[in-house]
């Protein structure tokens, strides 16, 4: 798979990044191991080199599957791996924002150990905290940095305004925003903010949750424990909605022989400021899938036809929509 310069650092990654939320079990319904590992070999196979994860992603679950995949793997090699600090939980899985100095100080170690590895490539600040000065967390990443533990630092679910006063305390390399088909709040804002700035992206939610690989039909409920129960996109209203954009999208992703998840994954690359896409997968055929996103591209016409279908089937667009771990 090609390799794109992420941004002014000098990593060289796949344009395709696996997320891993769904390997940790937390909000997803649960996880097997086992088929996690599986996941992650086929997309290192497959030339994905970048691994996205978090800490919260299963409570430690997910980086410690990572470091047993690339343990199986075994081989020396340009993968990259993000993950992330900023949040802390309780013993009932109460997630709260925390950013302070010390909690950062403290995940580095937890996630070095986990992932098994002297340094982390990308360490992203998860969410902004409002109860830590920026400049309190900024200073700690740059001594992360300073010490070698960590390469890069990045930025998840940071506006232009935070993005600016992390500037103003040190070097940022990337950030971290929501971005699909169907959650472009970020376009306006946050995205020519990073272009300005040189900072790279990854766009997660790649897949709006698994809507945007066609294999819904509005019907579907899911099971407790997993977030798309409470999503209100997946509500029956606007479920349907973009199940009927999916549908005609999947036409005008047939007339290049590629999934309707190819396209979608294929659509975001293509927008300005989008350095990376992730998606997450749990299993080694949705990584397959998604890694047909390589390679090729979308015509301008098409890219047009994308706007008429989802000003056509999206009444009521919106702009990022995440679940907020509480402040
Ligand atoms: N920074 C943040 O705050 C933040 C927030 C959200 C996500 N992220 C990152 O972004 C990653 C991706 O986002 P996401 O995991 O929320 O959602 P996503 O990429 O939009 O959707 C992933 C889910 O869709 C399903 N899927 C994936 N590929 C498929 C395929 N080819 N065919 C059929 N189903 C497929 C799988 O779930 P099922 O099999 O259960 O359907 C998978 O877990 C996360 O793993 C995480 O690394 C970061």
């Amino acid at each position: 798979m090609e390799r794109k310069k992420f941004g002014k650092t000098d990593l060289e990654v796949s344009p395709i990044v696996l997320g891993t939320w769904v390997t940790g079990g937390w909000l997803w319904g649960g996880a097997e191991d086992k088929e996690s590992i599986r996941a992650i070999l086929r997309a290192l196979e497959l030339g994905i080199n970048f691994i996205d994860t978090a800490p919260v992603y299963g409570f430690g679950r997910s980086e410690s599957v990572i470091a047993q995949a690339l343990k199986d793997w075994g081989r020396n090699g340009d993968t990259v791996i993000a993950t992330k600090c900023g949040l802390e939980w309780d013993e009932k899985e109460n997630v709260r924002r925390n950013c302070s100095a010390q909690r950062i100080r403290q995940e580095v170690e937890d996630s070095l150990k986990r992932l098994n590895v002297d340094r982390i490539d990308l360490y992203q600040l998860h969410w902004p905290d409002p109860n830590t000065p920026i400049q309190e967390s900024m200073e700690a990443l740059v001594k992360l940095r300073d010490q070698g533990k960590i390469r890069y630092v990045g930025l998840s679910n940071f506006n232009s305004e935070q993005m600016e006063e992390c500037l103003s305390a040190g070097e940022v390399h990337s950030l971290q925003p929501p971005y699909n088909m169907f959650e472009r709040g970020v376009e306006r804002e946050i995205l020519p903010f990073c272009m300005d700035h040189d900072i790279a992206t990854l766009g997660y939610g790649g897949l709006c949750r698994g809507l945007l690989t066609g294999k819904f039909t509005g019907d579907e409920t899911f099971p407790k424990g997993d977030l798309r129960r409470v999503d209100p996109k997946f509500k029956p209203d606007r479920f349907k909605q973009y199940v009927n954009a999916v549908r005609e999208l999947k036409e005008v992703a047939s007339g290049y022989g590629k999934t309707v998840a190819q396209f979608a994954l294929r659509w975001a690359l293509q927008q300005p400021g989008m350095t990376t896409i992730i998606a997450g997968a749990r299993t080694p055929s949705q990584v397959e899938d998604n890694a047909g996103v390589a390679g090729w591209e979308i015509s301008q016409g098409d890219l047009q036809k994308v706007e008429e279908i989802l000003s056509k089937h999206i009444q009521s667009p919106v702009g990022p929509e995440f679940m907020s771990p509480r402040k």
